[in-house]
């Protein structure tokens, strides 16, 4: 049974780019940079995976045609991870090619820990190709990261720092608050050393005052790195943060196969299910 699409409005732009467009359009008016992602995850065949390369090519195309101020996020599940590595490299550059050609951005989300890895090995291809039209993602919660986080400064990545959407045990990951905060502040500062332009992807407030302040207090200028939040979430806070002079940049997916980002989000926070049951109230 499919769920009705109502309930996932608050969360995910439209069901295709077309119904997307004109909020992402009203995002860029109040001065937000966008990443449109295209939903979806886990292609369990080469079709269907190339079918979704045509797809993020055609949203690389769509953006320029309407002449968003925005980037894309991909998932590499759905461009064949789980199918063959290679093949979803190959995959991964045909969309790159464009990416380059037309000087737009492609930053790869980061998936369960099962998918760090291979995600990294093919994003180091990336990056080695691409350079600057590539981008990655580090849950800071993952006891590995601080290595992989290190290993990627040092190269200059560009890369959007986030806690980690997906349950993981005690050996893999952090699972306490506290301490997945002091990690996230340990690796955000080696990133503003050391890389160009740090993307932080919380609407954690204690976070974001701390990154304000330890930014300031080390003469970092406001320009320097960029706050990102999901589409739907905190969008007052995100005008503020650019009224004040901070970088800012809003994750909007939309598409048709939602549920499983969905659910991520009303999992991780229990007011979310009040915004959705109150969205089925005014109905
Ligand atoms: P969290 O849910 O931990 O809440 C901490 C505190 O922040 C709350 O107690 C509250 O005080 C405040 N807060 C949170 N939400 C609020 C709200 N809506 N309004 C007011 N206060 C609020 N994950 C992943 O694994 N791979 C990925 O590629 C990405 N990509 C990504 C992109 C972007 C742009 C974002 C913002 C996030 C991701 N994530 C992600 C998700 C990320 O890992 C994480 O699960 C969520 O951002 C939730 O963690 P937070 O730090 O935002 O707040």
């Amino acid at each position: 049974m499919k769920l009705p699409f109502f309930l996932a409005k608050r969360f995910v732009a439209g069901e295709s780019f077309t119904e997307s467009v004109p909020k992402a359009e009203a995002l860029n008016q109040k001065n937000l940079k966008l990443t449109l992602d295209l939903l979806g995850e886990n292609v369990k065949n080469k079709k269907k995976a190339s079918e979704t390369v045509d797809s993020y090519i055609r949203l690389l195309d769509g953006i320029r045609e309407h002449n968003l101020q925005s980037s894309i996020s991909i998932k590499l599940t759905m461009m064949g991870l789980d199918i063959d590595r290679d093949f979803c490299r190959d995959n991964l550059f045909r969309l790159l090619d464009v990416a380059q050609k037309h000087d737009q951005f492609v930053r790869i989300d980061m998936e369960g820990s099962d998918c760090t890895q291979p995600t990294l090995d093919i994003f180091n291809e990336a990056f080695a190709e691409y350079g600057r039209h590539v981008g990655t993602v580090i849950q800071a919660m993952l006891h590995r990261s601080k290595k992989d986080i290190e290993e990627l400064a040092e190269k200059g990545a560009d890369i959007r720092l986030v806690k980690g959407a997906y349950k993981e045990p005690s050996k893999i990951a952090l699972q306490d608050m506290p301490a997945i905060r002091e990690a996230f502040k340990e690796q955000f500062k080696v990133l503003l050393s050391k890389t160009p332009c740090p993307r932080i992807a919380t609407h954690d407030d204690e976070l974001i005052e701390w990154m304000k302040q330890y930014a300031e207090q080390e003469n970092i200028p406001k320009d320097r790195f960029e706050f990102q939040m999901l589409y739907g979430l905190r969008e007052d806070t995100m005008v503020q943060l650019n009224e004040e002079g901070y970088q800012t940049r809003v994750y909007v997916p939309f598409g048709s196969d939602w549920l499983p980002y969905f659910t991520r989000r009303l999992t991780e926070r229990k007011e979310n299910i009040w915004f959705v049951l109150s969205t089925m109230f005014k109905k």
